[in-house]
């Protein structure tokens, strides 16, 4: 069996620090999924640009995508690109819905520097216990941990809730003190994916449940709150999309003002995929439709990346106030 590699020989940190400065500070920590090259440089990039800290998120699917070694020495790569850039910014490297004790220490022992377990859909107390396992074998290498109350709608890797069930304010302080998670993700009514609500127009959107946070916060004060499904749906991308050959109906996210207002309180790590997959999708479907003739990856992924470096600036100065906390 090969020796286990310790992310801070990679460069990386864990997320103490981070959050408590965001918790501190009013803002939040962008936590970015990637699964590819060219999704890690633009965050990279965009993140060393705004004097960002930074947290990389794996998911179990991603891992399987572009397999795990691969990922390890990616995430080294990105510490060593962003030194060269001259701006040194905090990096996490960090499984995103881990779902057993086993991934997750097969991810504490290739180098991540966070792993969240995601016990939410099972019975409350075997939640605990599983999230108390990980944190057990995670704190002992000094990896942070981030556990889950309350169920989102949606798609989480092979995992699909019709129905989300909000995080219950009665519960935090028992798993917490139970568990010795260091943040814990929590459902006010978003959910994963472009297709947060249903709902045929914008104005239609249902608020988040900020009384719940609110309650939460109560409970455990100034103890790390995660958001996930924390997308907006960025309607130009939606619309581009629909433009150029895709098909996307009905497709809304959480407003940033509200995201914004989440930053200010407790929630001081907010998870962005979808946005991300969006602005990909869009300008290589723009690419393609406006470049018949062209086939070198470089050119549409190209236009993709640097979409995406936009995007990821613009989350993080005018949504997360992540921007210059580096
Ligand atoms: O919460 C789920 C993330 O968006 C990751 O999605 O499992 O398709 O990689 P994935
Ligand atoms: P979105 O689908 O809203 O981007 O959420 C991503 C997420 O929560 C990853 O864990
Ligand atoms: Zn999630």
């Amino acid at each position: 069996m090969s020796a286990a590699i310790s992310y801070k020989d990679l460069g990386l940190v864990n997320t103490r620090e981070m959050f408590k400065k965001a918790v501190d500070g009013g803002y939040a920590i962008p936590a970015y999924n990637f699964n590819n090259l060219e999704q890690l440089q633009a965050i990279i990039t965009a993140c060393v640009e705004t004097k960002s800290p930074v947290i990389l998120q794996l998911s179990k699917g991603a891992r399987n995508y572009a397999n795990a070694t691969m990922l390890r020495y990616m995430a080294m790569g990105a510490v060593e690109v962003a030194k060269e850039m001259g701006v040194e910014i905090p990096i996490t490297l960090h499984l995103d819905h881990g779902d057993s004790f086993g991934l997750c220490k097969s991810c504490i022992d290739n180098g991540f520097s966070s792993v969240m377990i995601d016990g939410s859909h099972l019975p409350y107390n075997d939640n605990v216990e599983l999230t108390r396992q990980v944190v057990q074998y995670a704190h002992e290498r000094d990896v942070t941990v981030e556990g889950e109350l309350g169920v989102l709608a949606g798609i989480e890797d092979d995992v699909v809730a019709e129905h989300s069930t909000y995080t219950s304010p009665d519960e935090v302080e028992d798993f917490v003190s139970k568990t010795g998670v260091d943040s814990l993700a929590i459902s006010i009514g978003t959910s994963h994916g472009a297709y947060k609500f249903k709902v045929d127009r914008i104005e239609d959107i249902p608020p988040l449940r900020f009384d719940i946070l609110e309650e939460i916060e109560k409970r455990i004060p100034g103890f790390p709150i995660v958001l996930h499904g924390a997308s907006s749906v960025v309607q130009e991308y939606v619309s581009l999309i629909n433009e150029y050959g895709g098909k996307m109906e009905n497709a809304f996210g959480v407003p940033e003002d509200q995201l914004r207002q989440a930053a200010g309180s407790a929630v001081c790590k907010i998870n962005i995929d979808s946005d991300g997959r969006l602005a990909v999708t869009a300008k290589v479907r723009e690419f393609l439709a406006n470049n018949p003739g062209e086939f070198d990856p470089r050119k549409y992924l190209g236009a993709a990346r640097n979409e995406l470096v936009e995007l990821v600036k613009h989350k993080n100065e005018k949504v997360l106030g992540s921007a210059g906390r580096a």
